[in-house]
């Protein structure tokens, strides 16, 4: 028998749940205070902070460029979170219809309470179990600061693919992504910086991404080397946009 689909909570469950990465995930984003309050949740992104502020330059190049398409969009924005970027999404245009995807019930929740719109709604799914309901569903698929949870990212954009009509795209937004020769420093300071924490079991939710891995992407915004952005004063994102467009 297949899976009933149903609602809970504002929260369209289309595949089983499983806690094993949200149990460890929720724990370790409470000790870096990153679970936010509803009223700051409706800020977003304007909050003031030094990440915010550099996320507010990501976030408004990204909005501008979904207000320049012609014709209404169907986005999926995966690991949605609290939902602030599905929201800012869905207010682009009542046209576009959002769909904020998560695995997270604590934030999930928070954001179906948070933001009510006709166009936008919020779903739990494990997106490699969907395949056949999103069947070149999308237009505009989004992974904002959520592509490290993801393992392997041959697999991950094998069935996205699968979910994009055809010119339909994969946005990278506000992801790092290294060259090969900086991923071993970069998983021992994860693994550092997750034992310090408190969660070591955290560093094997967090993957480190080539950027060999996203050769099939054009970027659409490039990051400015580090010692600029020192000199800058850290004005903007540190971290490059990719887009992939299906054929
Ligand atoms: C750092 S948050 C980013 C939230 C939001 N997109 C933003 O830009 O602030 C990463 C999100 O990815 C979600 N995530 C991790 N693995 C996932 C998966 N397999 N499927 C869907 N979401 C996932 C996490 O639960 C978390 O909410």
């Amino acid at each position: 028998m297949g899976f009933n689909v149903h609602i809970k909570n504002n929260v369209i469950y289309t595949t089983e749940v499983s806690n094993s990465f949200s149990n460890v995930y929720i724990k370790v984003r409470k000790k870096e205070q990153r679970i936010l309050s509803d009223i700051e949740v409706v800020l977003l992104p304007h909050l003031g902070s030094k990440e915010w502020r550099l996320r507010k330059k990501s976030t408004n190049r990204f909005l501008a460029y979904l207000t320049s398409k012609k014709t209404s969009q169907k986005i999926l924005d995966i690991g949605c979170g609290n939902g602030w970027f599905s929201n800012a999404m869905a207010q682009v245009s009542e046209k576009n219809k959002v769909t904020g995807l998560d695995i997270n019930i604590e934030e999930l929740e928070q954001a179906a309470r948070v933001f009510k719109k006709e166009n936008l709604q919020f779903i739990y799914a494990d997106i490699f179990k969907v395949e056949e309901k999103f069947d070149q569903h999308y237009d505009i698929i989004t992974l904002n600061a959520s592509i490290q949870y993801f393992p392997d990212l041959e697999i991950l954009f094998n069935i996205l693919k699968t979910f994009l009509r055809s010119d339909g795209e994969i946005h990278i937004i506000d992801s790092p992504f290294y060259d090969s020769n900086q991923l071993t420093e970069a998983k021992k300071r994860t693994s550092h910086y997750y034992t310090q924490l408190g969660f070591p079991d955290m560093t094997n939710l967090y993957f480190h991404h080539s950027k060999d891995d996203i050769s099939e992407f054009k970027k659409l915004y490039t990051s400015k080397k580090s010692l600029i952005r020192k000199l800058l004063g850290r004005k903007d994102s540190p971290f490059s946009w990719y887009c992939y467009t299906s054929i």
